[in-house]
């Protein structure tokens, strides 16, 4: 297996041998060294170098990239500070009437379903999620749960915890036969894998930056479905909020008819432009080929740890898996091991009972064998 890009365009490969994409991915030198310089221009210039001009149009690059991304318009595209911030504006902007519910499964990361908790309140609706086994969430027990009443049908296109992947298509068919949408958080699959939005029939779309997208924090996209742009009502409004956000009239307030309308305050700017050379260099190397070279290192992991006796929670049919490895080690509480490998410098994160390993662009076959063998260094008590 040759390695897919040169690994200086990530130097803190160096540092560590880092198996943590599905928490924070190693940031991209290019989008760093975005983020950095404009800070500093910022420092030194102010407003000099950053007028209004600047200000009004720099979303407009990452619009653009997000599009090519998701194979969409750029006006279908609405920044923010976070998945967590879009999806709440969302929230509140679907109309959830009393009796109605919203559809997840039990294992979705809190984010993507904590909006709903709000609105349902308010509305007197309902949340209703789907059990798992073992993590493992089967696609039909979500579907069996969507009924007239149901108004959204919001998932996280690969789930935090086990890496299991949905198929959307499957789900928008779903949704949209009660006329429901289908919402889906892709903070654990874009950039990793290819996403198509309009052959998916997803309505909405979020994803964050700092993950596999190896952006910064503070800055996070969201896809709205042409038809639905000027329906949806934000949330959240503010000074940006308004068609010409140079208005500044307190008295009236014009929303763009675009996606553009859940824009509504300043934000980290220099994340934008950092987010934006992250994707570009992930679209050059290929998503196709990332999605390849990323779940052949998660085989190679499984191969070595299913060998050791160490059990594998994340699926592994071909249309469910990611490069997302959840594994639980028999005899060891997963804090213990997590903890052991992070000491020694192979960086994973513990989630619930298991350990879970990321592997992305940037790593190669030899952190692979670097990680079991400090694996093979541990005692482990299988019998336990
Ligand atoms: C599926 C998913 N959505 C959202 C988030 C958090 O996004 P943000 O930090 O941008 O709010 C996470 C973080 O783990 C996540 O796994």
């Amino acid at each position: 297996m040759k390695p897919l890009i040169n690994r200086k365009d990530f130097p803190a490969t160096q540092n560590s041998t880092y198996l943590n994409a599905a928490s924070v991915a190693l940031m991209h030198q290019g989008a760093a060294n975005a983020v950095i310089e404009w800070q500093i221009d910022l420092r030194d210039y102010g407003t000099l170098h950053f007028d209004e001009l600047a200000e009004e149009k720099i979303y407009d690059d990452l619009r653009l990239m997000a599009a090519r991304l998701f194979h969409v318009q750029p006006e279908d595209i609405a920044v923010g500070s976070s998945a967590t911030e879009l999806l709440a504006s969302l929230a509140w902007a679907v109309d959830v009437n009393p009796g109605s519910n919203i559809v997840s499964t039990e294992v979705v990361f809190p984010s993507t379903i904590y909006p709903w908790t709000r609105v349902v309140k308010d509305s007197r609706s309902e949340i209703r999620l789907a059990k798992g086994k073992d993590g493992y969430i089967q696609p039909d027990d979500v579907i069996a749960l969507i009924d007239d009443q149901t108004k959204v049908v919001c998932l996280s296109h690969v789930e935090f915890g086990s890496g299991q992947r949905y198929d959307l298509k499957k789900f928008a068919d779903a949704a949209h036969a009660v006329n429901a949408l289908l919402i889906a958080d892709a903070t654990q699959s874009a950039g990793m894998l290819p996403i198509d939005v309009q052959d998916s029939g997803v309505d909405v779309l979020v994803c964050a930056a700092y993950k596999w997208l190896c952006g910064p924090f503070g800055v996070a996209v969201m896809y709205i479905a042409p038809e639905l742009q000027s329906e949806l009502y934000p949330g959240l409004l503010g000074w940006r909020s308004h068609a010409d956000m140079w208005d500044l009239r307190a008295n009236r307030l014009r929303l763009p008819d675009t996606a553009k309308r859940f824009e509504f305050s300043t934000l980290a700017y220099g994340s934008v432009i950092g987010l934006t050379q992250s994707i570009q260099y992930l679209l050059q190397v290929g998503i196709e080929n990332i999605f390849a070279y990323t779940t052949d290192l998660a085989s190679m992991l499984i191969k070595g740890l299913s060998e050791r006796g160490i059990e594998i929670m994340s699926p592994q049919a071909d249309d469910e898996r990611t490069a997302i490895v959840a594994a639980r080690f028999p005899g060891k509480g997963s804090a213990e091991v997590a903890g052991y490998l992070n000491a020694n410098n192979v960086v994973v994160s513990q989630r619930g009972e298991y350990v879970r390993f990321s592997p992305h662009l940037y790593n190669e076959p030899d952190d692979i064998s670097k990680t079991l063998e400090l694996i093979d260094s541990m005692e482990i008590n299988f019998e336990a």
